[in-house]
């Protein structure tokens, strides 16, 4: 596909920006739906921010993406925010408006369950029960899609007790705070097991959590895709749960922005997922 002076564009803000997949991710639907389009890393410093958003519009870009370290302190500088970037507290996906004015959305939340439906159909989510790992930025996003699935109670775990009773108040009534001492002995009556820590990625130790307790028929999930089958999903399926691998996630969320931005919906397929993980 040839670029041409009518392009649209968009991007991923981060700092650093380099080990960001969304440009690959981006640049195979714009190619496989023949889109006059580019998606470009962005690499800005904290501290130009503001001025870096602010100039989407003056630039012609349609919108971005934003990673670490911007998604909260996005917050303050678009002019509005979706209820999910609200509840969530960050914000993966600025969206520039036909007045210019930017809006702030948070695609994490449908992005996992939409990696859930698809990758595990037999999962019912409404009225289910769930186990969080977690309670940093990632497990935010998996709880809110978990409430809008209808999932009733989620029971959170997390190594350091305040977050997790910080995230069961701004989730009440949903989340039932867990000891991370016993988080091993409430695993009997779930439907679904996340791990949201980074525990298990490439460079981390594995997430230490004994799954003798867990129903055969709960299905295991982590937001960790590097390495693709964690420690903790490959002990899962060595007992015959169902596992979700943390890729779709990202490349779910993927979708609403390149809609937003290019006009279509773009299809998750596996031959995007081995094109992403550059096989
Ligand atoms: P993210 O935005 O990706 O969720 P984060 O906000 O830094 O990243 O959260 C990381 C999560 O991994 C937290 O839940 C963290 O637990 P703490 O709140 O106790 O820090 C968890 N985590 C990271 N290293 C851990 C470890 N060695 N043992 C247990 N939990 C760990």
């Amino acid at each position: 596909m040839t670029i041409t002076g009518k392009a649209l564009v968009a991007g991923v803000m981060g700092w650093p920006v380099g080990h960001s997949r969304s440009p690959r991710l981006h640049n195979y639907w714009l190619e496989r739906y023949g889109i006059d389009g580019a998606y470009v890393p962005l690499p800005v410093r904290p501290e130009h921010l503001q001025a870096a958003l602010r100039a989407l519009p003056k630039m012609g870009f349609r919108g971005c993406n934003l990673t670490v370290p911007h998604k909260e302190a996005a917050m303050e500088i678009v002019d509005r925010l979706d209820t999910a970037a609200r509840h969530i507290g960050a914000i993966n996906t600025v969206v520039v408006e036909a007045d210019g004015s930017l809006t702030g959305r948070n695609t994490d939340a449908p992005g996992f369950i939409a990696n859930l439906q698809q990758s595990a159909p037999r999962l019912r989510l409404d009225g289910a029960t769930a186990m969080v790992i977690g309670a940093g930025g990632a497990a935010r996003g998996v709880i809110a899609g978990l409430i809008e699935a209808g999932v009733v109670e989620i029971k959170l775990s997390n190594r350091t007790q305040e977050k997790t009773a910080a995230l069961a108040r701004s989730f009440d009534p949903y989340v039932l705070p867990v000891r991370w001492e016993c988080r091993a002995d409430r695993l009997d009556d779930i439907d679904l097991l996340v791990n949201t820590t980074s525990l298990g990625m490439e460079g981390q130790p594995p997430l230490d959590l004994p799954l003798d307790g867990l129903p055969p028929k709960a299905v295991v999930t982590d937001v960790v895709y590097a390495p693709l089958e964690t420690e903790l999903l490959a002990k899962a399926r060595a007992r015959g749960n169902v596992t979700v691998d943390g890729l779709g996630m990202l490349l779910h969320q993927a979708v609403p922005g390149f809609q937003a931005w290019f006009g279509k919906t773009p299809e998750v397929t596996e031959e995007l997922r081995r094109h992403v993980l550059g096989l």
